[in-house]
Formats: structure tokens, C-alpha cells, sequence
């Protein structure tokens, strides 16, 4: 079963409310949230409050991926304003067991994102405490950059060598044309910014990233 994860970062947010019935109807899954704090990456996006906003505007699982240097701090922020599932990545320097306690505690599931340059091995230890594991096919930062096929590697061997049964996200230049790849290597949540949001069609897009 392949989920489809609009990133809500190549919307146009003047427009949101339309923009997220569009996907909708158009047969998204779950919307994928990109916090960004100008520390981790080197661009600034939104915060809890906004994510509260967007929670009042749909019944879609809200997926946020942190891009930020304390998960610790502002995971659960993010749970307590309505998202399903808070991803924090492997590379932020906090405690990942307490910061997984935390995010779940104040009732979402977590997950850990991993860089394109990261080993799969940093992850491995948490794998048991992960609903999903987000692999990044950009480095994160901004949306509309080239996919990267190497890290299909790291999906491939999450499920095989490891037999990870959870949901594996991937996330950066995924489109009509990169997203067969994705799935045959075995992953399951697919997102997509800029290949679904420049496109009018948004259901004939979603349909093609999912079965093309
Ligand atoms: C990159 C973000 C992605 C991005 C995807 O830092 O994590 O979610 O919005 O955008 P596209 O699909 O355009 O690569
Ligand atoms: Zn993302």
C-alpha cells in the first residue's frame, strides 16, 4: 500500500486552505510538513502555531519532519498542535531515546530522518522505537532539488538486512519519473513538493507517483 505525502512547502500559502482540498481530492494520503529553524538547515519555514492552523483545515495525517537542531524542545510542540507523527532527524545533536519519550508522550508517533550522507547505521539502534524511518534523497533545506538514487541503498537495506516492517518515507525529487525507483527499492510513504504543487492536475500527478 504506497501513501502519497504532499509537501506543503511548494504550496502556495496565500492559497493554503485550496491547496490542501486540491491534494485531497486528488487522493493524497498524508501531508508532509517541512519545519525548518535556520540552524539544522539554512532556511526558515513555520512553527507549531501554524502547523495548529493547517490541523483545523483538514482531516489528513499531518507528517512533520523536523529540520532543526533541538527536537528535544519543540517535538512535542509539534504533536500538541495536531500532528500524527514527528520525524527528527539522526544528525541533531539530542538525546533520540528521550526525545522519542517526549514526542510520544505529548501524543503523536516518532520517527528519525537521515541525510543523504549519514550512515544507516546511526539509525539502526533506534530502529525498534521508529513508526518510520524518513530517508532523504536531497539534503534538506529546499524543495525542487535532483533526486539522489544512491540512498535507495538505505531503503533497500532497512528492508531487507533488517527486515524493518515500518513505513519508509522517502522525501526530495520524488516525481512521475523517480518515484518507480522508490517503490521497487521498498519504500512505502512517498512525498512530493514541487512535483505535485507546479502541476495543475493534482490528482492525475498523485495517481502517477503512486502506480507509474
Ligand atoms: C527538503 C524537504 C522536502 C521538500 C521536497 O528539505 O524535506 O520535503 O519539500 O520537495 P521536492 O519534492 O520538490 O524535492
Ligand atoms: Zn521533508
Amino acid at each position: 500500500m504506497i501513501k502519497i505525502a504532499p509537501s506543503l512547502l511548494s504550496a502556495d500559502f496565500g492559497r493554503l486552505e485550496q491547496e490542501i482540498e486540491s491534494v485531497t481530492a486528488g487522493g493524497a494520503d498524508l501531508l508532509h510538513l517541512d519545519v525548518m529553524d535556520g540552524h539544522f538547515v539554512p532556511n526558515i519555514t513555520f512553527g507549531p502555531f501554524i502547523v495548529k492552523a493547517i490541523r483545523r483545515l483538514t482531516a489528513l495525517p499531518l507528517d512533520c519532519h523536523l529540520m532543526i537542531d533541538d527536537p528535544l524542545t519543540y517535538g512535542p510542540q509539534f504533536a500538541e498542535a495536531g500532528a500524527d507523527i514527528v520525524t527528527f532527524h539522526v544528525e541533531a545533536r539530542a538525546d533520540h531515546g528521550a526525545t522519542f519519550d517526549a514526542i510520544e508522550a505529548a501524543g503523536a508517533r516518532a520517527g528519525l530522518v537521515v541525510n543523504p550522507d549519514t550512515s544507516l547505521m546511526r539509525v539502526v539502534p533506534f530502529l525498534d522505537r521508529c513508526a518510520m524511518v524518513l530517508v532523504m534523497s536531497v539534503f534538506p533545506g529546499f524543495a525542487g532539488q535532483a533526486f539522489i538514487p544512491e540512498v535507495l541503498d538505505k531503503v533497500r537495506t532497512l528492508r531487507g538486512e533488517f527486515g524493518y516492517t515500518g513505513d519508509i518515507e522517502i522525501d526530495g525529487g520524488v516525481s512521475q519519473s523517480t518515484a518507480r525507483v522508490c517503490r521497487e527499492a521498498g519504500a512505502n510513504v512517498l512525498v512530493a513538493g514541487s512535483a505535485i504543487f507546479r502541476e495543475e492536475d493534482r490528482a492525475g500527478v498523485i495517481r502517477a507517483i503512486r502506480e507509474d
